[in-house]
Parts: structure tokens; sequence; C-alpha cells
């Protein structure tokens, strides 16, 4: 019996480590542990609620506005113990958090193989996004097996010199955790009548512009009220307080605690428009045919650029705001983008994750690798 421990922090990597959980639970000869580091408290849990997914440690590392030197020298030491304590013979990070690198440091410094799932992807700028493309590149570096979600992110792993025989594309696990939820989900209770934009923005570039994009978004929301805006809050208190002073007097801007992910998936597919920084959001847009406008200079996912499912908005408020109010203003391109093909998974990428860990386990044959078929379109895969 061999132990393959997932270890995961943040909200991001709970949903999409989910489904990973699930195609690895009850396999023959595998058993399945879940090390939790808690860099996110309620979010990560909201997370969990919605897959079941049961944890075996969690380190309780977050505390409020923590810094992130500080965070990393808690959860490497406590990483590499619980990981040993687990008796893993592999471990899985995900993506590219501060939890992801370090568990990945600890597992390395403690001889546990590391597979990194949603691994290659690039925004080319290590300013952008913020600390996350250097906790991705660094992780990359100290992996066994690079899952990739799609060719272009093994190319850029190929280029980097990495082994092609262990990178393999499985498609992206989000793909498969928005599909379960969305088909689970209902909108939040109270919200007003849509049609609906969502918004989030919580990235650390963007904090020194955070108050400035959400007086442009309001702006946007004051000529649109034709539209209700709902944007759930991440709980960093840094977010909340530069955002709020800007929105909370704009009568058709909802602001919401988080949404337990089921709701927001709800909301996602209900919703006209999203404008957003974050990274899985984007992904979940193209999945739901629901066009995006990203809050960003640079995005790793430029397969949803090229589809035609993403709009770079960048993170200039004024450009930002024209970005919005043209789509708004325009059925039909927003019908264009929402009828784009989705080019980061068919629902079905948490099994191909499963396989290729098998594969290095002995367990089984190397699983073939996934590719978007060039029609599928947003619901379909
Ligand atoms: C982190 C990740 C980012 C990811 C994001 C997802 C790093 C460096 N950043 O950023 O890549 O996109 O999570 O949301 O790993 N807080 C709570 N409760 C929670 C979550 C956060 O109170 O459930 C507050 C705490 O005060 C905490 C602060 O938010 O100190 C910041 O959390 P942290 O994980 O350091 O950074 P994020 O900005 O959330
Ligand atoms: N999400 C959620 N509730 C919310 C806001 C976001 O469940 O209130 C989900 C969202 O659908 C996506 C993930 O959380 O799956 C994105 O997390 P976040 O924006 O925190 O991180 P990022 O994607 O930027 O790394």
């Amino acid at each position: 019996m061999k132990t393959v421990t997932l270890a995961f922090g943040t909200r991001p990597e709970a949903i999409k480590m989910a489904p990973v959980y699930r195609a690895l639970a009850g396999r023959a000869g595998l058993r399945v542990r879940v090390l939790l580091t808690g860099q996110h408290r309620q979010q990560l849990e909201q997370a969990l609620a919605v897959f079941e997914v049961p944890a075996d440690r969690d380190l309780e590392v977050m505390t409020e506005r923590q810094r992130l030197p500080d965070l990393f020298g808690r959860i490497v030491p406590a990483a590499a113990r619980a990981l040993a304590e687990l008796e893993s013979d592999y471990v899985l990070v995900h993506g590219d958090t501060l939890t992801t690198f370090a568990v990945a440091w600890a597992a390395f410094l403690e001889g546990v193989p590391v597979g990194h799932v949603e691994a290659g992807l690039r925004s080319g700028r290590l300013d952008e996004p913020f600390p996350e493309e250097a906790n991705r590149r660094l992780t990359d570096v100290l992996t066994d097996l690079a899952l990739a979600p799609t060719p272009t992110a093994a190319a850029n792993l190929r280029a980097e010199g990495h082994d092609p025989e262990r990178i393999v594309v499985t498609g992206q696990t989000g793909i498969d955790a928005v599909r379960f939820a969305a088909a689970r989900g209902r909108l939040p209770a109270d919200l007003p009548p849509g049609p609906y934009v969502t918004v989030t923005l919580h990235r650390r570039e963007n904090w020194p512009l955070l108050a400035e994009l959400a007086a442009a978004l309001a702006r946007v929301a004051r000529a649109h009220p034709e539209f209700t805006f709902v944007y759930p809050v991440h709980k960093n208190p840094v977010v909340r307080e530069a955002v709020r002073p800007a929105l909370a007097d704009q009568p058709n801007f909802v602001l919401l605690e988080p949404l337990e992910f089921s709701e927001m998936a709800a909301l996602l597919a209900a919703s006209e428009l999203i404008v957003t920084d974050s990274g899985g959001l984007q992904e979940e847009g193209a999945a739901l045919g629901v066009p995006v406008v990203v809050a960003r200079n640079v995005t790793e996912r430029p397969e949803g650029l090229a589809a035609g499912a993403l709009r770079l908005g960048g993170n200039d408020p004024e450009k930002l705001a024209r970005a919005v109010n043209e789509l708004l203003c325009d059925p039909d391109q927003r019908a264009r983008m929402a009828a784009a093909p989705n080019p980061f998974g068919d629902g079905r990428a948490g099994g191909r994750v499963a396989d290729a860990v098998a594969w290095r386990l002995g367990l089984g044959p190397r699983p073939a690798d996934w590719a978007p078929s060039p029609e599928a379109g947003p619901d379909a895969g």
C-alpha cells in the first residue's frame, strides 16, 4: 500500500484538489491522506465543505494580516514533520500559493517525491502575479511529476528543460470542480434580481490600486443600473478596507461575505459578465460560457485569450472601466465571448492526475496526454 498525501492550504487549492482527492480515494493499492497548512481558515473550510474532503492533519498556520516570510517559516518545518508522520510515499501540491512552494520545499528536503498539479502556468513576469509566478516556477524545479493543465503549460515546461516524459497534460481540475458545484449550487439567499456582473479583486500587486479600481467599477455600475454587480469580498482585511468605502453606497453593487463554492458556481453560471483578478475564475468563466474581463496586465492563461473567452482589461482603473463598460453596452460582443470554446479542460482532469500518480508509484501505465477538442463549446468538453 502506497500513501499519497495531498497538501494544500487556501481556497483555490482546496477547490482544485477536491477532484483529485475523489479520483484517488478508493484506488487499489493507494491510501490518500490530506494535509492542510491552514494558510486560509474560513475560506478553506467553506471550499472543503462542498466536496466533503476530510483532513488528516491541519497545521493551522494562519494569523491575522500574516506576512509571507513568517508564513513560510511556519509551514516548512511543520509540513516536513507531518509528511513523515503520515508516512507519505508521494505528495501532491497545487498551483502557486505560498503553501504550494513551502510544502514542495519541505517534501524535497525530506526526500518525498512531489507531483505538481497545475504545473507550467507562466505569465512571463516575476512581478505579476506576485508572488505566485515565483511560487510556481520554484515548485516546478522540485517536482518529480508535472501535471500540466493544458498543452501550452506543458510546452512552457519543456522549454525550461523539464523531462518531457514526466510532464503529463491532464486538463484543469478546476473545470471538474466547477461543473460539480454548479450542478448542485443555488444562488445566495436574498440576492436582488439580475442580470449579474460578478466581481472579485484581491491580488497583492493590485493592492495599491484597489480603492481606485473599486471607484472605477462603482462609476460603471452607476452608468448601468440595469445590472446588479455582486462582489463576494475576500477575507483579507487589506482588501476589505480598500474596496468597501468606494462600493458600500452604490445601490446596484452588492458586497457579500465569501460565498460557499456551490453558491459561487451558481452565481457565476447566472452572470452576464465576470470582472476579476483571480486565476481560477478565468477558467470557470470559460467553462460556464460567461465572458471574463481580467483585471491584470498579463495572464498565465493565454489559452482563454486566444479562444476569445477572456479579455485583458489591465489594472489601470480607467482602462478597466472602459473594457467593462464596452462589454456591458454590447450584448453581441458578450454573446461571442460566451460561445468561445473552453480550452482549459473537459471535466475529467482529476482522473488523469490520479492515473499519472499511480504510474509514478508503479501501479499502472502512463496516461495519455489530454488535448482540447477544437470545437468544444463552453459546456461541452
Ligand atoms: C493567498 C495566496 C494567493 C491566492 C489567494 C487565494 C499566497 C502568497 N497568496 O493570498 O496566491 O490567490 O490566497 O484566495 O500564497 N484571511 C482570513 N480568512 C481566510 C483567508 C484569509 O481572515 O479564510 C485573512 C488573514 O488576515 C490573512 C490574510 O487574509 O492573514 C491574507 O491571507 P494570505 O493567504 O496571506 O494571502 P491572500 O491574499 O489570501
Ligand atoms: N470562490 C468562492 N467563493 C467566493 C469567491 C471565490 O468559492 O466568494 C472560488 C472561485 O469560484 C474560484 C476560487 O474560489 O474557484 C478562486 O479563489 P481565489 O480568487 O481566492 O484565488 P485565485 O483563483 O486568485 O488563486
